[in-house]
C-alpha cells in the first residue's frame, strides 16, 4: 500500500503541468492552476515529512528583494530553496536601494543576469508588477500592498487539511487590505463561499469588488461584505483576521485601532460560528487587537500549521516556476 502511495505521489510529481511565469497576483492564475499547485503542494508536504525530498534546485539561487520587515516568508523561503539543494541571497532596501537608486527596471534585468528567480517584498504593488514585466526570470509577490499570493496558497492549503468540502465558508474581520484581498481571491477561485466584516471606510474598493465577482461567478463561490462581524461570523467555518494595521500604515495607528475596536475575533464570534470553526490568522499577530488571546491559543486555532503551510507552498512554488522557466527538469 505504501508503496503504491509512492508510486501515485510520483506520478502526480513528474506529471509536467503548466503555469505562468510568475505569481504577482493569483488573479493573474486559472482556477486550475491554483489547484494543480495546492495539489502538488500537499503531495510534496507529504514527501518533506518522509524525507523524501528531491535536491533538483541544485545550484539555482533566489534573491529576496524585501523592502519590509519579515519572518515567515523570509525563513520559508530561505529554507525552501535550501532544502532543495538551491542557494538564496536576501537584499533589504537598505542593501540595494531599489528605484532610488537605479530604476526598477534595471534591477529587474541585473538580476535576471545572477539569480534564477525573484521573490520580492515591497509597498507599492507596481514595484513587483515592474520587477515581472522586465525580468526573464520568474518573480514571486512575497507581499505587496494590495496582495500577499504566498501567505493564500499556505492558508488554503491549511483549510483543504481541515475541511473536505469545497463548500467552507470562509469568513474575514478586519482590514480589507492586502492578506484579505488574496484570500477572496483563492476563496473565488476555487469556490469557497467568502465573508468580509470591515468598517464601511475600510472594505473592499468597488473596482477590487468586481473582479472578484466576475472570479466568483466562474467558479460558484459567493461573496458578502457585511459591516457587523456578528452577522458575517454566524456558521463559519473558517474565522480570519490579521493586523488593523499594516506595514507601511503606521502613522494611521491611531485612528485605525479606534475604528476597528468591533473587528475582533474573540469568544463572542466564536459563539455565533460553526461548531467546528477554525480560527486563523497569517501572523504576526497582535494579540488583544484584532484577535484575543483566548481564540488564538483556542483548540480551533490552526495558526502555526498555515505558518508551517507558508514553507511547502512557496517550496512547490519556487521548483514549478523554474520547471517552468526551464531552468530545471
Ligand atoms: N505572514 C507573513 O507574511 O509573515 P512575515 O511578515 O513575518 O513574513
Ligand atoms: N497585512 C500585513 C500582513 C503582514 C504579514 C502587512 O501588510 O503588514
Amino acid at each position: 500500500m505504501e508503496q503504491e502511495n509512492h508510486i501515485l505521489i510520483r506520478k502526480i510529481m513528474n506529471t509536467q503541468k503548466q503555469f505562468p511565469k510568475h505569481l504577482v497576483s493569483l488573479l493573474d492564475w486559472s482556477s486550475e492552476q491554483i489547484a494543480d499547485l495546492l495539489n502538488l503542494a500537499h503531495v510534496m508536504k507529504k514527501e518533506a515529512k518522509c524525507g523524501k525530498l528531491k535536491r533538483d534546485l541544485d545550484r539555482r539561487t533566489l534573491a529576496l528583494i524585501f523592502e519590509k520587515s519579515s519572518m515567515r516568508t523570509r525563513v520559508s523561503f530561505e529554507v525552501g530553496i535550501t532544502q532543495l539543494g538551491g542557494a538564496c541571497i536576501y537584499l533589504s532596501q537598505k542593501d540595494i536601494n531599489l528605484g532610488e537608486r537605479e530604476p526598477v527596471k534595471d534591477g529587474a534585468r541585473v538580476f535576471s543576469r545572477y539569480v534564477d528567480i525573484v521573490a520580492a517584498r515591497v509597498f507599492d504593488h507596481s514595484t513587483v508588477e515592474i520587477l515581472a514585466e522586465h525580468s526573464s526570470i520568474p518573480v514571486i509577490n512575497a507581499l505587496s500592498d494590495k496582495y500577499h499570493p504566498c501567505q493564500a496558497l499556505a492558508d488554503m492549503m491549511t483549510i483543504q487539511e481541515k475541511f473536505l468540502t469545497t463548500r467552507a465558508t470562509v469568513v474575514y474581520i478586519g482590514d480589507a487590505n492586502n492578506v484579505a484581498r488574496s484570500l477572496a481571491v483563492i476563496c473565488a477561485k476555487l469556490g469557497y463561499p467568502f465573508r468580509i466584516a470591515s468598517p464601511s471606510n475600510y472594505s473592499f474598493t468597488k473596482d477590487f469588488l468586481g473582479k472578484l465577482q466576475d472570479t466568483a461567478e466562474g467558479s460558484g463561490s459567493g461573496i458578502e461584505c457585511f459591516n457587523s462581524p456578528v452577522e458575517a461570523s454566524k456558521g463559519a467555518d473558517v474565522l480570519y483576521t490579521d493586523t488593523w494595521v499594516s506595514m507601511g500604515q503606521e502613522a494611521e495607528e491611531a485612528d485605525r485601532k479606534n475604528v476597528f475596536a468591533p473587528y475582533r475575533i474573540d469568544s463572542r464570534l466564536q459563539s455565533v460560528a460553526g461548531e467546528n470553526h477554525i480560527v486563523m490568522h497569517c501572523l504576526p499577530a497582535s494579540r488583544g487587537e484584532e484577535i484575543t488571546d483566548e481564540a488564538i491559543e483556542s483548540r480551533n486555532s490552526v495558526v502555526f500549521d498555515q505558518a508551517e503551510n507558508r514553507l511547502h507552498a512557496q517550496r512547490i512554488l519556487m521548483r514549478e516556476l523554474l520547471k517552468q522557466h526551464q531552468k530545471i527538469q
